[in-house]
C-alpha cells in the first residue's frame, strides 16, 4: 500500500513537472556508462512538538560521478526555496532545518508531506519518499503529566 502510495504520488509528481524524474533510485545511461542514482540517506516520518525543531535528513550519491547531487525540498507538492521563512534553513550537506516549529488550530506550515529531490545536472532527478511530519502540541503532553499526577495522587491517597 505505501509502494502504491509512493508511486501515484510519483506519477502525479512527473506529470506536473514534465521532467525528467524518477524514483528513489535508478540507472541512467549516460556517456559515462550505466550510472546509478540513489538516496543514501531519505526523510524519515517525523513526529515534533510546537516550539521545537524538524530535521529531515537527505543524501544522493551516483557511483562513478565525483559531483555533488543539488538537493531541493519540497513540501505538499511546493518546492520551498520559493516559500520565505526565516525559520527554514538547509544545510550545506542537504538537511533541511526548521527552528520554532509552528502549531495553532488555524496555522500549521509545518506539518505536512516532505520529499527531496537530489538533481545532477545533465543526468536527471530522482525524488526521495514521502516523510510525514506530524507536529503534537506540547500542552497536550503537560495535560497528561498532569493528569497522571492527580491519577497517582488520588490512588495514594483513597
Ligand atoms: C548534516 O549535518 C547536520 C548537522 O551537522 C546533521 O545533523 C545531519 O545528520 C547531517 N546530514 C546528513 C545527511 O549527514
Ligand atoms: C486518570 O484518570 C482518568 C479518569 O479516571 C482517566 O480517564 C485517565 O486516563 C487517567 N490518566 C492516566 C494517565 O492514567
Amino acid at each position: 500500500l505505501i509502494f502504491l502510495f509512493q508511486s501515484l504520488t510519483l506519477g502525479v509528481f512527473s506529470l506536473s513537472t514534465a521532467s525528467n524524474i524518477a524514483s528513489s533510485s535508478s540507472s541512467y545511461s549516460s556517456n559515462l556508462g550505466f550510472v546509478d542514482f540513489t538516496f543514501t540517506r531519505e526523510p524519515r516520518d517525523t513526529v515534533t512538538v510546537r516550539g521545537g525543531v524538524l530535521q529531515l535528513d537527505c543524501q544522493a550519491q551516483a557511483d562513478s560521478v565525483t559531483r555533488r547531487p543539488s538537493i531541493t525540498w519540497r513540501k505538499d507538492g511546493v518546492l520551498l526555496s520559493t516559500v520565505v521563512d526565516e525559520r527554514r534553513q538547509q544545510l550545506s550537506n542537504g538537511t533541511l532545518m526548521v527552528r520554532n516549529v509552528v502549531h495553532s488550530r488555524h496555522h500549521r506550515p509545518d506539518e505536512g508531506e516532505y520529499q527531496c529531490l537530489a538533481t545532477l545536472d545533465g543526468l536527471g532527478s530522482i525524488v526521495s519518499r514521502t516523510a510525514k511530519v506530524t507536529v503534537k502540541s506540547v500542552n497536550i503532553h503537560f495535560m497528561t503529566i498532569q493528569q497522571f499526577c492527580l491519577n497517582s495522587t488520588n490512588a495514594v491517597s483513597s
